[in-house]
Protein backbone atom coordinates (compact mmCIF):
# COMPACT_ATOMS: atom_id res chain seq x y z
CA UNK A 1 0.00 0.00 0.00
CA UNK A 2 1.58 3.13 -1.01
CA UNK A 3 1.94 5.78 1.80
CA UNK A 4 -0.93 8.26 0.65
CA UNK A 5 -2.83 5.28 0.14
CA UNK A 6 -2.29 4.40 4.03
CA UNK A 7 -2.87 8.16 5.37
CA UNK A 8 -6.70 8.10 3.51
CA UNK A 9 -7.44 4.48 5.14
CA UNK A 10 -6.11 6.07 8.68
CA UNK A 11 -8.17 9.13 7.82
CA UNK A 12 -11.38 7.29 7.15
CA UNK A 13 -11.21 5.34 10.24
CA UNK A 14 -10.36 8.44 12.24
CA UNK A 15 -13.57 10.14 11.05
CA UNK A 16 -15.54 7.10 11.28
CA UNK A 17 -14.47 6.67 15.01
CA UNK A 18 -15.47 10.35 15.64
CA UNK A 19 -18.92 9.15 14.28
CA UNK A 20 -19.56 7.04 16.52
CA UNK A 21 -22.11 8.36 18.82
CA UNK A 22 -20.75 8.59 22.89
CA UNK A 23 -21.77 5.44 24.23
CA UNK A 24 -25.10 6.34 25.74
CA UNK A 25 -25.10 7.28 29.16
CA UNK A 26 -26.26 4.48 31.60
CA UNK A 27 -29.50 4.77 32.40
CA UNK A 28 -31.47 3.80 35.26
CA UNK A 29 -32.39 0.39 34.72
CA UNK A 30 -36.04 0.35 34.07
CA UNK A 31 -37.65 -2.39 35.75
CA UNK A 32 -38.44 -5.06 33.48
CA UNK A 33 -41.89 -5.41 32.69
CA UNK A 34 -43.02 -8.50 34.75
CA UNK A 35 -43.24 -11.57 32.68
CA UNK A 36 -46.63 -12.35 31.45
CA UNK A 37 -47.79 -14.49 34.70
CA UNK A 38 -47.54 -18.13 34.02
CA UNK A 39 -51.27 -18.91 35.24
CA UNK A 40 -51.38 -19.32 38.90
CA UNK A 41 -52.51 -22.91 39.61
CA UNK A 42 -56.48 -22.67 39.61
CA UNK A 43 -57.72 -23.86 42.94
CA UNK A 44 -58.98 -27.30 42.49
CA UNK A 45 -62.73 -26.61 40.85
CA UNK A 46 -65.48 -27.62 42.86
CA UNK A 47 -66.78 -30.67 41.71
CA UNK A 48 -70.00 -29.22 39.71
CA UNK A 49 -73.22 -30.89 41.14
CA UNK A 50 -75.60 -31.63 38.47
CA UNK A 51 -78.87 -31.52 39.83
CA UNK A 52 -81.73 -33.50 39.21
CA UNK A 53 -84.75 -31.04 38.31
CA UNK A 54 -86.82 -30.59 41.30
CA UNK A 55 -89.91 -32.43 41.02
CA UNK A 56 -93.09 -30.66 40.44
CA UNK A 57 -95.18 -28.78 42.70
CA UNK A 58 -97.27 -31.49 44.22
CA UNK A 59 -101.10 -31.35 42.78
CA UNK A 60 -103.69 -30.18 45.31
CA UNK A 61 -105.78 -33.10 46.80
CA UNK A 62 -109.38 -32.83 46.38
CA UNK A 63 -111.18 -30.56 48.60
CA UNK A 64 -108.97 -27.92 48.97
CA UNK A 65 -108.64 -24.31 47.95
CA UNK A 66 -106.35 -22.85 45.75
CA UNK A 67 -103.02 -22.31 48.35
CA UNK A 68 -102.00 -18.50 48.15
CA UNK A 69 -98.16 -17.88 46.65
CA UNK A 70 -97.17 -14.38 48.33
CA UNK A 71 -94.85 -12.02 45.72
CA UNK A 72 -91.91 -11.84 48.16
CA UNK A 73 -91.45 -15.78 48.01
CA UNK A 74 -92.99 -17.25 45.42
CA UNK A 75 -93.53 -20.92 45.64
CA UNK A 76 -91.31 -22.98 43.48
CA UNK A 77 -90.62 -26.79 43.50
CA UNK A 78 -86.94 -26.36 43.83
CA UNK A 79 -87.47 -24.53 47.22
CA UNK A 80 -90.27 -26.83 48.60
CA UNK A 81 -87.99 -29.78 47.39
CA UNK A 82 -85.81 -27.85 49.65
CA UNK A 83 -87.85 -27.34 52.59
CA UNK A 84 -88.98 -30.81 52.59
CA UNK A 85 -85.23 -32.19 52.99
CA UNK A 86 -84.71 -29.06 55.82
CA UNK A 87 -87.51 -30.16 57.67
CA UNK A 88 -86.37 -33.87 58.40
CA UNK A 89 -82.75 -32.83 58.70
CA UNK A 90 -80.92 -32.36 62.44
CA UNK A 91 -78.35 -30.63 60.95
CA UNK A 92 -80.46 -27.79 61.55
CA UNK A 93 -80.46 -27.50 65.15
CA UNK A 94 -77.94 -25.72 67.40
CA UNK A 95 -76.71 -29.44 68.48
CA UNK A 96 -77.47 -31.35 65.69
CA UNK A 97 -79.89 -33.51 67.91
CA UNK A 98 -83.42 -32.80 66.42
CA UNK A 99 -84.95 -32.08 63.34
CA UNK A 100 -89.09 -30.35 62.51
CA UNK A 101 -90.32 -33.46 61.77
CA UNK A 102 -89.63 -35.06 65.32
CA UNK A 103 -92.61 -33.26 67.02
CA UNK A 104 -94.37 -32.96 64.01
CA UNK A 105 -94.31 -36.66 62.89
CA UNK A 106 -95.83 -37.59 59.30
CA UNK A 107 -97.94 -40.66 60.96
CA UNK A 108 -99.91 -38.20 63.24
CA UNK A 109 -100.26 -35.89 60.73
CA UNK A 110 -97.39 -34.22 61.46
CA UNK A 111 -98.10 -33.30 64.84
CA UNK A 112 -96.77 -35.65 68.75
CA UNK A 113 -98.28 -38.07 71.04
CA UNK A 114 -97.06 -35.50 73.45
CA UNK A 115 -99.01 -33.03 75.40
CA UNK A 116 -96.14 -30.89 75.70
CA UNK A 117 -92.81 -31.31 73.88
CA UNK A 118 -89.34 -30.34 75.36
CA UNK A 119 -87.29 -28.14 73.17
CA UNK A 120 -83.61 -28.32 72.32
CA UNK A 121 -82.10 -27.70 75.46
CA UNK A 122 -84.58 -29.24 77.72
CA UNK A 123 -87.44 -26.38 77.96
CA UNK A 124 -90.43 -27.45 77.79
CA UNK A 125 -93.05 -26.55 75.40
CA UNK A 126 -96.41 -24.83 76.82
CA UNK A 127 -98.76 -25.49 74.27
CA UNK A 128 -99.51 -28.68 72.24
CA UNK A 129 -97.39 -29.55 68.75
CA UNK A 130 -100.19 -28.31 65.59
CA UNK A 131 -99.86 -29.98 62.71
CA UNK A 132 -97.89 -28.33 60.20
CA UNK A 133 -100.29 -29.70 57.23
CA UNK A 134 -102.64 -27.06 55.31
CA UNK A 135 -100.73 -24.30 56.81
CA UNK A 136 -100.88 -22.12 53.73
CA UNK A 137 -104.21 -21.72 53.93
CA UNK A 138 -104.00 -19.88 57.87
CA UNK A 139 -104.02 -16.14 57.97
CA UNK A 140 -101.34 -16.21 61.36
CA UNK A 141 -99.47 -18.21 62.79
CA UNK A 142 -99.28 -20.30 66.11
CA UNK A 143 -101.81 -20.82 68.77
CA UNK A 144 -102.14 -17.07 69.52
CA UNK A 145 -101.73 -15.75 66.24
CA UNK A 146 -98.21 -13.80 66.70
CA UNK A 147 -96.97 -14.75 63.87
CA UNK A 148 -97.84 -13.34 60.44
CA UNK A 149 -95.80 -14.99 57.70
CA UNK A 150 -94.92 -18.55 57.46
CA UNK A 151 -91.48 -17.26 56.54
CA UNK A 152 -91.72 -15.33 60.52
CA UNK A 153 -93.02 -18.61 61.96
CA UNK A 154 -90.92 -21.08 60.32
CA UNK A 155 -87.63 -18.46 61.27
CA UNK A 156 -88.66 -18.34 64.65
CA UNK A 157 -89.48 -22.50 64.93
CA UNK A 158 -85.98 -22.83 63.73
CA UNK A 159 -84.57 -20.57 66.63
CA UNK A 160 -87.05 -21.76 69.15
CA UNK A 161 -87.39 -25.08 68.72
CA UNK A 162 -84.18 -26.18 67.63
CA UNK A 163 -81.83 -23.61 68.92
CA UNK A 164 -79.86 -22.59 66.11
CA UNK A 165 -78.01 -20.00 65.33
CA UNK A 166 -79.04 -19.35 61.75
CA UNK A 167 -75.66 -18.09 60.05
CA UNK A 168 -73.72 -20.85 61.78
CA UNK A 169 -76.35 -23.24 60.35
CA UNK A 170 -76.35 -21.64 56.68
CA UNK A 171 -72.88 -22.57 57.20
CA UNK A 172 -73.00 -26.01 57.91
CA UNK A 173 -75.71 -26.48 55.30
CA UNK A 174 -72.83 -24.66 52.62
CA UNK A 175 -70.36 -27.23 53.70
CA UNK A 176 -72.45 -29.64 52.01
CA UNK A 177 -72.14 -29.11 47.96
CA UNK A 178 -75.31 -30.73 47.04
CA UNK A 179 -77.29 -28.23 49.78
CA UNK A 180 -75.52 -25.16 48.28
CA UNK A 181 -76.25 -26.45 44.37
CA UNK A 182 -80.32 -26.70 45.67
CA UNK A 183 -80.06 -23.82 47.42
CA UNK A 184 -78.26 -21.68 44.11
CA UNK A 185 -80.74 -23.47 41.94
CA UNK A 186 -83.97 -22.35 44.31
CA UNK A 187 -82.59 -18.59 45.28
CA UNK A 188 -79.55 -17.87 43.16
CA UNK A 189 -77.32 -18.24 45.81
CA UNK A 190 -76.24 -20.06 49.01
CA UNK A 191 -78.02 -20.89 52.29
CA UNK A 192 -78.32 -17.76 54.16
CA UNK A 193 -80.04 -17.21 57.39
CA UNK A 194 -82.71 -15.64 55.66
CA UNK A 195 -83.66 -18.31 52.60
CA UNK A 196 -83.64 -21.45 54.87
CA UNK A 197 -87.24 -20.20 56.35
CA UNK A 198 -88.41 -18.84 52.85
CA UNK A 199 -87.55 -22.78 51.85
CA UNK A 200 -89.95 -23.96 55.14
CA UNK A 201 -92.19 -21.76 54.19
CA UNK A 202 -92.69 -22.84 50.24
CA UNK A 203 -92.71 -26.61 51.52
CA UNK A 204 -94.91 -26.39 53.97
CA UNK A 205 -97.45 -24.08 51.08
CA UNK A 206 -96.85 -27.47 49.22
CA UNK A 207 -98.00 -29.73 51.96
CA UNK A 208 -101.53 -30.10 51.94
CA UNK A 209 -103.90 -32.63 53.00
CA UNK A 210 -107.15 -33.45 51.63
CA UNK A 211 -108.91 -36.21 49.28
CA UNK A 212 -110.68 -37.90 53.22
CA UNK A 213 -114.07 -39.36 52.44
CA UNK A 214 -115.79 -36.47 53.43
CA UNK A 215 -114.12 -34.72 50.60
CA UNK A 216 -114.96 -37.44 47.78
CA UNK A 217 -118.79 -37.84 49.14
CA UNK A 218 -118.62 -33.78 48.44
CA UNK A 219 -117.17 -34.20 44.78
CA UNK A 220 -120.16 -36.81 44.44
CA UNK A 221 -119.27 -40.19 46.16
CA UNK A 222 -121.68 -41.50 47.25
CA UNK A 223 -120.38 -44.48 49.11
CA UNK A 224 -117.09 -42.13 50.29
CA UNK A 225 -118.83 -41.32 53.59
CA UNK A 226 -120.74 -44.39 55.80
CA UNK A 227 -124.07 -43.78 56.90
CA UNK A 228 -123.43 -42.79 60.10
CA UNK A 229 -120.28 -40.49 59.53
CA UNK A 230 -123.20 -38.84 57.10
CA UNK A 231 -124.83 -38.36 59.59
CA UNK A 232 -122.38 -37.29 61.85
CA UNK A 233 -121.62 -33.89 58.94
CA UNK A 234 -125.44 -33.26 59.74
CA UNK A 235 -125.33 -33.30 63.66
CA UNK A 236 -122.19 -31.41 63.68
CA UNK A 237 -123.80 -28.41 61.60
CA UNK A 238 -127.19 -28.70 63.93
CA UNK A 239 -125.51 -28.43 66.94
CA UNK A 240 -123.55 -25.31 66.25
CA UNK A 241 -120.03 -27.02 65.43
CA UNK A 242 -119.51 -25.21 62.04
CA UNK A 243 -119.70 -21.83 63.80
CA UNK A 244 -116.43 -21.91 64.47
CA UNK A 245 -114.98 -24.95 62.67
CA UNK A 246 -116.14 -23.88 58.92
CA UNK A 247 -115.91 -26.08 55.67
CA UNK A 248 -113.77 -26.68 53.87
CA UNK A 249 -110.58 -26.39 56.12
CA UNK A 250 -112.94 -26.47 59.35
CA UNK A 251 -112.01 -23.41 60.97
CA UNK A 252 -112.69 -20.00 60.64
CA UNK A 253 -108.78 -19.35 61.46
CA UNK A 254 -110.33 -16.79 64.47
CA UNK A 255 -109.76 -16.95 68.02
CA UNK A 256 -111.94 -17.82 70.53
CA UNK A 257 -111.86 -18.73 73.87
CA UNK A 258 -113.56 -21.76 74.80
CA UNK A 259 -112.43 -21.92 78.80
CA UNK A 260 -109.33 -24.09 79.11
CA UNK A 261 -106.57 -23.49 81.66
CA UNK A 262 -105.23 -19.60 82.65
CA UNK A 263 -103.19 -19.74 79.40
CA UNK A 264 -103.52 -15.62 78.21
CA UNK A 265 -103.46 -17.05 74.53
CA UNK A 266 -104.00 -14.52 71.97
CA UNK A 267 -103.39 -11.84 74.42
CA UNK A 268 -99.76 -12.59 74.08
CA UNK A 269 -99.92 -11.37 70.81
CA UNK A 270 -102.35 -8.61 71.02
CA UNK A 271 -102.16 -7.37 74.51
CA UNK A 272 -105.69 -6.81 74.62
CA UNK A 273 -107.59 -7.78 77.50
CA UNK A 274 -110.48 -9.00 75.78
CA UNK A 275 -108.17 -11.34 74.08
CA UNK A 276 -107.45 -13.12 77.07
CA UNK A 277 -107.96 -17.15 77.04
CA UNK A 278 -108.47 -17.06 73.56
CA UNK A 279 -106.63 -19.86 70.75
CA UNK A 280 -106.80 -19.73 66.95
CA UNK A 281 -109.84 -22.68 66.24
CA UNK A 282 -107.69 -25.44 65.09
CA UNK A 283 -108.57 -27.22 61.50
CA UNK A 284 -110.63 -30.38 62.46
CA UNK A 285 -109.14 -32.35 59.27
CA UNK A 286 -106.93 -35.68 60.38
CA UNK A 287 -107.83 -34.49 63.83
CA UNK A 288 -108.40 -38.28 64.15
CA UNK A 289 -104.63 -38.71 63.81
CA UNK A 290 -103.83 -35.94 66.12
CA UNK A 291 -104.70 -36.71 70.06
CA UNK A 292 -103.86 -35.41 71.87
CA UNK A 293 -106.43 -32.64 72.31
CA UNK A 294 -106.61 -28.55 72.46
CA UNK A 295 -103.22 -25.88 73.16
CA UNK A 296 -102.68 -27.89 76.12
CA UNK A 297 -103.07 -31.52 74.99
CA UNK A 298 -105.14 -32.17 78.15
CA UNK A 299 -107.49 -34.38 76.39
CA UNK A 300 -106.10 -37.41 75.57
CA UNK A 301 -109.22 -39.45 73.08
CA UNK A 302 -111.59 -37.81 70.66
CA UNK A 303 -114.16 -38.15 73.03
CA UNK A 304 -112.94 -36.50 75.36
CA UNK A 305 -112.80 -33.52 73.01
CA UNK A 306 -115.89 -33.73 71.32
CA UNK A 307 -117.85 -34.09 74.87
CA UNK A 308 -116.03 -30.96 75.99
CA UNK A 309 -116.52 -28.58 73.12
CA UNK A 310 -120.42 -29.89 73.09
CA UNK A 311 -121.10 -29.19 76.82
CA UNK A 312 -120.30 -25.56 75.56
CA UNK A 313 -116.47 -25.41 77.32
CA UNK A 314 -115.43 -25.11 80.73
CA UNK A 315 -116.57 -21.70 82.84
CA UNK A 316 -114.69 -19.02 82.31
CA UNK A 317 -115.79 -15.16 82.51
CA UNK A 318 -114.12 -14.54 78.73
CA UNK A 319 -116.08 -17.14 77.67
CA UNK A 320 -116.88 -17.39 73.63
CA UNK A 321 -120.44 -16.04 73.23
CA UNK A 322 -120.41 -18.26 70.07
CA UNK A 323 -120.23 -21.51 71.90
CA UNK A 324 -123.69 -22.90 73.04
CA UNK A 325 -124.18 -25.83 75.62
CA UNK A 326 -125.65 -28.48 73.34
CA UNK A 327 -127.21 -31.54 74.31
CA UNK A 328 -125.86 -34.96 72.38
CA UNK A 329 -127.56 -38.02 72.77
CA UNK A 330 -124.23 -41.14 72.83
CA UNK A 331 -125.48 -41.31 69.45
CA UNK A 332 -125.27 -38.40 68.60
CA UNK A 333 -121.93 -38.14 69.95
CA UNK A 334 -120.64 -41.55 68.06
CA UNK A 335 -121.57 -39.81 64.57
CA UNK A 336 -120.03 -37.12 65.26
CA UNK A 337 -116.28 -38.99 65.72
CA UNK A 338 -117.22 -41.07 62.85
CA UNK A 339 -117.97 -37.91 60.63
CA UNK A 340 -114.17 -36.49 62.28
CA UNK A 341 -112.98 -39.54 61.02
CA UNK A 342 -114.19 -38.99 57.47
CA UNK A 343 -111.90 -35.93 57.82
CA UNK A 344 -108.57 -37.72 58.06
CA UNK A 345 -107.01 -37.20 54.27
CA UNK A 346 -104.04 -38.27 52.27
CA UNK A 347 -101.45 -35.70 52.11
CA UNK A 348 -99.18 -34.66 49.28
CA UNK A 349 -95.98 -35.88 51.17
CA UNK A 350 -95.96 -39.22 53.22
CA UNK A 351 -92.15 -40.24 52.88
CA UNK A 352 -88.83 -39.36 54.14
CA UNK A 353 -86.93 -37.32 51.78
CA UNK A 354 -83.09 -38.59 51.51
CA UNK A 355 -80.65 -35.88 52.76
CA UNK A 356 -77.80 -34.92 50.73
C1 LIG B 1 -89.88 -29.64 70.25
C2 LIG B 1 -91.04 -29.75 69.42
C3 LIG B 1 -91.08 -28.97 68.13
C4 LIG B 1 -90.13 -28.95 67.14
C5 LIG B 1 -88.81 -29.68 67.10
C6 LIG B 1 -90.67 -28.11 66.10
N1 LIG B 1 -91.90 -27.64 66.45
FE1 LIG B 1 -93.13 -26.53 65.28
N2 LIG B 1 -94.40 -26.32 66.84
C7 LIG B 1 -94.22 -26.86 68.09
C8 LIG B 1 -95.17 -26.27 69.02
C9 LIG B 1 -95.29 -26.59 70.50
C10 LIG B 1 -95.91 -25.33 68.29
C11 LIG B 1 -97.00 -24.41 68.81
C12 LIG B 1 -96.35 -23.17 69.41
C13 LIG B 1 -97.33 -22.07 69.73
O1 LIG B 1 -98.41 -22.02 69.14
O2 LIG B 1 -97.00 -21.22 70.56
C14 LIG B 1 -95.42 -25.42 66.91
C15 LIG B 1 -95.96 -24.69 65.85
C16 LIG B 1 -95.40 -24.65 64.59
C17 LIG B 1 -95.95 -23.90 63.49
C18 LIG B 1 -97.25 -23.10 63.51
C19 LIG B 1 -98.46 -23.95 63.23
C20 LIG B 1 -99.77 -23.21 63.36
O3 LIG B 1 -100.81 -23.86 63.41
O4 LIG B 1 -99.78 -21.97 63.40
C21 LIG B 1 -95.10 -24.06 62.44
C22 LIG B 1 -95.21 -23.46 61.07
C23 LIG B 1 -94.01 -24.90 62.89
N3 LIG B 1 -94.24 -25.26 64.20
C24 LIG B 1 -92.93 -25.23 62.13
C25 LIG B 1 -91.82 -25.89 62.63
C26 LIG B 1 -90.56 -25.98 61.93
C27 LIG B 1 -90.24 -25.39 60.58
C28 LIG B 1 -89.72 -26.68 62.74
C29 LIG B 1 -88.26 -26.96 62.50
C30 LIG B 1 -87.43 -25.81 62.18
C31 LIG B 1 -90.47 -27.03 63.93
N4 LIG B 1 -91.73 -26.52 63.82
C32 LIG B 1 -89.96 -27.78 64.96
C33 LIG B 1 -93.31 -27.83 68.43
C34 LIG B 1 -92.18 -28.12 67.69
C1 LIG C 1 -116.89 -20.82 69.48
C2 LIG C 1 -116.18 -21.52 68.44
C3 LIG C 1 -116.23 -23.04 68.47
C4 LIG C 1 -117.32 -23.85 68.39
C5 LIG C 1 -118.79 -23.43 68.26
C6 LIG C 1 -116.83 -25.19 68.43
N1 LIG C 1 -115.48 -25.20 68.53
FE1 LIG C 1 -114.29 -26.82 68.60
N2 LIG C 1 -112.72 -25.65 69.03
C7 LIG C 1 -112.72 -24.28 69.07
C8 LIG C 1 -111.46 -23.79 69.57
C9 LIG C 1 -111.07 -22.35 69.76
C10 LIG C 1 -110.68 -24.93 69.86
C11 LIG C 1 -109.28 -24.94 70.47
C12 LIG C 1 -109.38 -24.39 71.89
C13 LIG C 1 -108.16 -24.55 72.75
O1 LIG C 1 -107.36 -25.46 72.53
O2 LIG C 1 -108.06 -23.79 73.71
C14 LIG C 1 -111.49 -26.08 69.47
C15 LIG C 1 -111.07 -27.40 69.53
C16 LIG C 1 -111.80 -28.50 69.10
C17 LIG C 1 -111.32 -29.84 69.03
C18 LIG C 1 -109.89 -30.28 69.35
C19 LIG C 1 -109.02 -30.07 68.12
C20 LIG C 1 -107.56 -30.17 68.36
O3 LIG C 1 -106.85 -30.36 67.36
O4 LIG C 1 -107.08 -30.04 69.49
C21 LIG C 1 -112.35 -30.62 68.59
C22 LIG C 1 -112.31 -32.11 68.33
C23 LIG C 1 -113.48 -29.76 68.41
N3 LIG C 1 -113.10 -28.46 68.71
C24 LIG C 1 -114.74 -30.17 68.02
C25 LIG C 1 -115.86 -29.37 68.10
C26 LIG C 1 -117.21 -29.85 68.01
C27 LIG C 1 -117.61 -31.29 67.81
C28 LIG C 1 -118.03 -28.78 68.13
C29 LIG C 1 -119.54 -28.75 68.20
C30 LIG C 1 -120.12 -29.51 69.28
C31 LIG C 1 -117.18 -27.61 68.29
N4 LIG C 1 -115.88 -28.01 68.30
C32 LIG C 1 -117.63 -26.32 68.41
C33 LIG C 1 -113.76 -23.47 68.70
C34 LIG C 1 -115.08 -23.90 68.58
Amino acid sequence: MSRSLFLLALLLVACKTAETPAPAKPVEPVAAPPPAPAPAPAPAPAPKIELAPAPALPTRPIGLPEVPSPADNPTTPGKAELGWKLFFDKRLSKDGSMACVQCHEIARAYTSATALDPKVGGAVNIRNTPTVLNLGFHTSWYWDGRMATLEAVSNAAWKGQLGADPAIVAKTLNEVPVYKAMFERAFDEPATADNVPKALAAFFRALTSGNSAFDRAQAGDKKAMSAEATEGFKVFGAKGCTTCHVPPLFTHYDFENIGIGDDPGRKDATKADADTGKFKTPSLRNVALTAPYFHDGHAKTLEEAIALMAKGGNKNPNLSTKLKPQKLSPKEAKAIKAFLEALTGESTYTTEPSLP
